[in-house]
């Protein structure tokens, strides 16, 4: 077949499922059938997978609790190498062919150790980054993209970030930086220092926060970019941002639609981006290629330990990205 390589033969391959709703503990590790590519599809034997707070959120209840979802499959990133493909398997950055290393992203069930998706969700992985960082990659870059682009950063404005530290945080504070603003980021204390490597202003969030933000950005606050969905960020980005335009939450969904700030994301009524976030792709692993966005996975875990890592990324302090490896 014109187009095709590699064995296309259906097989089994490990997924997790969430079998019911609740904590991890619902998780587990069942194998499942893996269809051969049908047309424009690649198969993609999965060397890393990106860990999301979405993907708790999936099967804890956040959104519904409808038993003929049941199971769930979990993920939406992956990393790995083409082991075959459908005819006209054509990508966003040209024709996907057997051994290629690529990134997977939207690939829905990417808890695997192999996927089947779509040839316009893979993208080439940038040789900068290993599999984990490779995983790690888009998600969060799309999110925070769309969180630039939808508040209109760019030289000169003062932007302050919610959450820096955080997967989407570190993609925000980075790509922000390129665009040329500065760039006031909350964390705690110990995630300080790396903020500053990465070209913000670290404050710690906490009582006074407003405070300290003023001092960090004594010519005002232009932007306030909401990651975390507190009312502490909430205040803060009311009280320093006067322009509601350029206030933009991926949390606050309810409060962000009626006080008619910009609510990012799947949300009903909010902005999906869809085509910003798409094209944000091939921007992304450029500039990951040439070394000027930099991918902190802080924690890796074996695929059949996906409760532990959802277990850490429910902790709510994870630095970067946490990752699973089949
Ligand atoms: N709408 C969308 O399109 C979209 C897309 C992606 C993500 N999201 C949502 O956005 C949120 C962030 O995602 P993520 O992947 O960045 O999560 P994450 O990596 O788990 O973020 C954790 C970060 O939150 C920080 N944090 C915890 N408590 C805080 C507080 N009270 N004030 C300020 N920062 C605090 C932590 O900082 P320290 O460790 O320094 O304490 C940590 O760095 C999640 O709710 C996720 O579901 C939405």
């Amino acid at each position: 077949m014109p187009g095709c390589g590699g064995d296309v033969a259906a097989g089994v391959a490990l997924v997790v499922i969430a079998a019911a709703y609740g904590g991890p503990e619902v998780l587990s590790i069942v194998d499942e059938p893996v269809s051969g590519p049908g047309p424009g599809e690649a198969r993609i034997a999965v060397r890393a997978a990106g860990v999301n707070p979405v993907d708790v959120k999936s099967y804890s209840g956040a959104f519904g609790a409808d038993p003929a979802r049941l199971p769930i499959r979990l993920g939406a990133e992956a990393a790995g190498v083409v082991t075959a493909v459908g005819p006209d398997t054509v990508g966003p950055a040209g024709p996907v062919s057997v051994g290629d290393e690529v990134i997977a992203y939207r690939a829905p069930g990417a808890y695997a150790a192999e996927l089947v998706v779509p040839a316009q969700a893979v993208v080439p992985k940038p040789g900068t980054l290993d599999w984990p960082q490779a995983a790690g990659l888009m998600l969060t870059g799309v999110t925070a993209w769309h969180l630039l682009a939808a508040t209109d950063v760019g030289p000169g404005d003062t932007v302050l970030v919610h959450g820096g530290s955080g997967g989407v945080g570190l993609m925000a504070v980075q790509l922000a930086v390129i665009r040329g603003a500065r760039v006031v980021a909350t964390a705690s204390p110990a995630r300080h220092e790396l903020l500053k490597d990465l070209g913000a202003i670290p404050v710690a969030y906490g009582p006074g926060l407003a405070d300290r933000a003023a001092v960090a950005a004594p010519g005002g606050v232009d932007v306030a970019l909401d990651l975390v969905g507190t009312d502490e960020a909430w205040d803060v980005s009311m009280a320093l941002v006067s322009d509601k335009a350029r206030i933009a939450t991926i949390v606050a969904f309810g409060r962000g639609l009626k006080a008619g700030i910009k609510v990012l994301g799947g949300a009903p009524g909010a902005d999906p981006g869809t085509e910003i976030r798409e094209r944000a792709r091939l921007e992304l692993a450029r500039l990951a290629q040439d070394g000027k966005l930099r991918v902190l996975v802080s924690q890796t875990f074996p695929l059949a330990e996906a409760a532990a890592a959802h277990h850490a990324i429910l902790d709510g302090h994870t630095t970067g990205k946490i990752t699973l490896i089949p």
